[in-house]
């Protein structure tokens, strides 16, 4: 069963750019999307492939301040890794944008200034907790106190982790500001409100009208939704770093990152559009009818592609609307959910130096959490690597080419007459295109990949049925016969594998010479036999490695999990900063330095005044030790400092300098000190 469009635009969850992407998020959303768009490429229908780095949100600025660095910081080292790690699994993605670009805020600028034009968009004045300290707004996220609900202490500022319920903000008990650990005031704050209510009717028909297709984890939440009755939602946050919302008076507000998250999709579309020079070509994909739009994203994603997004884009009017959103559930490590914090997650990048991505792709595919949620585990990796991958298909493949290679000049024998055994073999191969295809256009990616596998399973079976061994000496035609079909069924696994397995796909390519790219093949073709007697061969290969007990042993046991106290220690670290280059290091002037005199500075509580000297020079440097100790304790040590640090003032006290000294507060305070003999104002190492 195929199903033909003009156009398929197919996107793929645009992953926040503050931490890696795992192989949980690869099952949920990617690999199928991957899979999707090649076999549709392979179909020749004009697919057009779309991602992105998500790039706002609270989640980025908070982990730049755990790692006390910028925003920008933060999204150009995870947009950079996430390019890489998708790049290194497969994806092939047209177009891979991000965000912050000038087109993505154009665009959500204009989606913004038309929902306000038409009167969709609300304002509305909200009480909000404010941090005086840090003199901002304080987000969700931003808060922590104990859940009205259960009493649960580490309560979020608008849902509880432990028991699940959602509520207002200003309903936690004991607030406390995540930035500066006081407890907030509140604060009137006006925001813009998106009247969802207005799309109730048009988003029931649409998912009426979409529903027979779509997935029903994904129609649940959806009509969940929709039950309730869509309610107004505040679409502006009180944050510098976003995109600014285009409203005069709207100083310090930034637009909610979901309603512009989404609308990357269109952004990048237009960045592939001016890339390929072909400014307006974004329009066929996003504006005509008889485009088929498809929508890859994770199960905590579905609502805002279900309902948010549609309504943004009946409100802007002309837009087309996802035909089907094929959200997985969730993909867990060994039993338990990935988490970096806890060490128990696989880091792509490392992990793909070491297997060739296809191993993670088949065995991924094998097992996507589709209908229930599912999990890697290293033995299944293992044992689909071994018993799968190597035994199977790349068996029956090596046993072909090299039996070839041997006994017939290393070319294509010609067919004689077909035998029952050989019919059925290939009456296999030429339903398989329409088989496997079937059920990847009807998004059951881990149907088709084991219906691939049972292809490949059929042709080991045929070679040993056949025994070509015995006939190369007993029936040299029948031989040849048989592995004419052998060599014709490489190709046709090969175009079968291509979505599931790209990179062994194209070695085989080159292992059997194909005179065109597998790219310029057409699908349907994996059903023929299309390579002609007398067809020369290419260098048979290996093309998959077994994997070791040993080896699964070693990446099970990086994954053990500490000793609960341990655990808990190593919670209370900072994380380790990104690894810098000697280079980076070896700017910062270190210096050995005596402290000559010590005073606080006045209305301070936390400054001192140090005036230090470095035998070549004395200097001045504020230091915020003051409730850690007393400043006649410190005349005299020998310190170190940072004797190239800009000059700045603290209290109006100018400072130049830095002081070495723990970051840790409390009992693990202590100064960085040097033998009082070292010389002073000498450079450290
Ligand atoms: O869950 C996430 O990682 C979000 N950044 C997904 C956004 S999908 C779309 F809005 F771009
Ligand atoms: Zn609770």
């Amino acid at each position: 069963m195929h199903s033909t469009h003009k156009r398929i635009l197919v996107t793929a969850a645009l992953p926040y750019a503050n931490g890696v992407i795992h192989l949980g998020h690869l099952a949920g959303c990617y690999l199928p999307a991957d899979i999707y768009v090649r076999y549709q490429r392979l179909r020749r229908q004009e697919v057009l492939f779309i991602c992105g780095s998500d790039e706002h949100g609270v989640a980025i600025t908070i982990s730049a301040e755990k790692e006390r660095t910028t925003p920008r910081d933060i999204i150009d080292r995870f947009h950079a890794l996430n390019k890489e790690a998708f790049e290194r699994f497969g994806m092939s993605f047209d177009n891979y944008s991000r965000t912050s670009l000038p087109v993505h805020h154009e665009t959500s600028r204009e989606f913004f200034l038309d929902l306000l034009e038409k009167g969709f968009l609300v304002t509305k004045e909200e009480d909000q907790f404010y941090d005086p300290e840090s003199k901002m707004f304080l987000p969700d996220r931003y808060v922590e106190g104990t859940c009205p609900n259960c009493s649960y202490d580490k309560a979020r500022g608008d849902q509880c982790d432990n028991c699940g319920k959602y509520y207002n903000q200003l309903e936690l008990k004991q607030p406390k500001s995540l930035i500066s650990g006081k407890s907030p005031t509140v604060r009137k704050t006006k925001h813009w409100y998106f009247r969802l209510g207005a799309f109730q009717d048009r988003l029931e028909a649409y998912i009426a009208e979409r529903s027979p297709e779509w997935k029903e984890n994904v129609l649940q939440q959806t009509r969940s939704w929709l039950r309730e009755g869509l309610q107004d939602r505040a679409v502006t946050r009180d944050l510098t770093w976003g995109i600014p919302v285009p409203v005069d008076g709207a100083e310090g507000k930034v637009i909610y990152v979901w309603l512009e998250a989404v609308l990357g999709y269109i952004s990048s579309t237009k960045e592939w559009a001016q890339r390929t020079g072909q400014p307006e070509r974004w329009k066929e994909y996003w504006k005509d009818p008889a485009t088929r739009y498809i929508a890859f994203l994770g199960k905590d994603n579905i609502v805002f592609h279900t309902i948010v997004f549609p309504a943004e884009l009946m409100a802007a009017g002309g837009y087309i609307l996802p035909d089907n959103v094929p959200a997985n559930e969730f993909y867990n490590l060994e039993g338990q959910k990935f988490s970096k914090s806890r060490g128990h997650t696989i880091d792509l990048i490392d992990v793909l130096k070491r297997y060739p991505a296809d191993y993670f792709r088949y065995t991924i595919a094998a097992n996507l959490p589709e209908n229930k949620d599912a999990d890697f585990y290293w033995k299944e990796f293992q044992a689909r690597t071994n018993n799968e991958l190597a035994d199977i298909f790349g068996n029956f493949v090596n046993r072909t080419v090299t039996f070839a290679a041997k006994n017939f000049g290393n070319a294509v024998p010609p067919a004689g007459a077909l035998d029952d055994r050989d019919r059925a073999m290939l009456e296999t191969v030429r339903t398989a295109p329409a088989a496997v295809g079937g059920l990847i256009d009807q998004f059951r990616f881990k149907d088709a990949a084991l219906e691939t596998m049972n292809v490949a399973r059929a042709a080991n079976k045929y070679f040993n049925d056949s025994e070509p061994w015995k006939t190369l000496k007993t029936d040299r035609e029948r031989c040849g016969t048989t592995l004419n079909i052998c060599l014709n069924v490489v190709r046709s696994l090969a175009l079968l594998f291509a979505p599931v397995t790209p990179f062994t796909s194209e070695r085989i390519w080159r292992i059997l010479n194909m005179p065109r790219p597998l790219s310029d093949e057409w699908w349907d073709d994996a059903g023929i036999s299309a390579l002609p007697a007398g067809h020369v061969l290419g260098a048979a290969e290996i093309l998959f490695t077994k994997i070791e007990d040993a080896v699964i042993e070693q990446e099970l046991a990086k994954l053990a999990p500490p000793a609960p106290e341990t655990a808990a220690a190593a919670a209370s670290y900072a994380p380790l900063k990104p690894v810098i280059a000697y280079d980076d290091f070896a700017k910062v002037d270190l210096r050995t330095a005596t402290i000559i005199a010590a005073e606080p500075v006045p209305k301070s509580k936390k400054l001192l005044r140090l005036q230090v000297d470095l035998g070549f020079e004395q200097r001045q440097i504020v230091a915020g030790i003051a409730e850690k100790t007393a400043p006649e304790q410190l005349v005299g040590k020998s310190i170190i400092i940072v004797a190239n640090l800009a000059p700045a003032k603290l209290m109006g006290v100018e400072s130049n300098g830095m002081l070495l000294a723990t970051a840790a507060d409390g009992e693990n305070f202590a100064l960085l000190t040097t033998s009082a003999t070292v010389q002073t104002g000498i450079g450290i190492k």
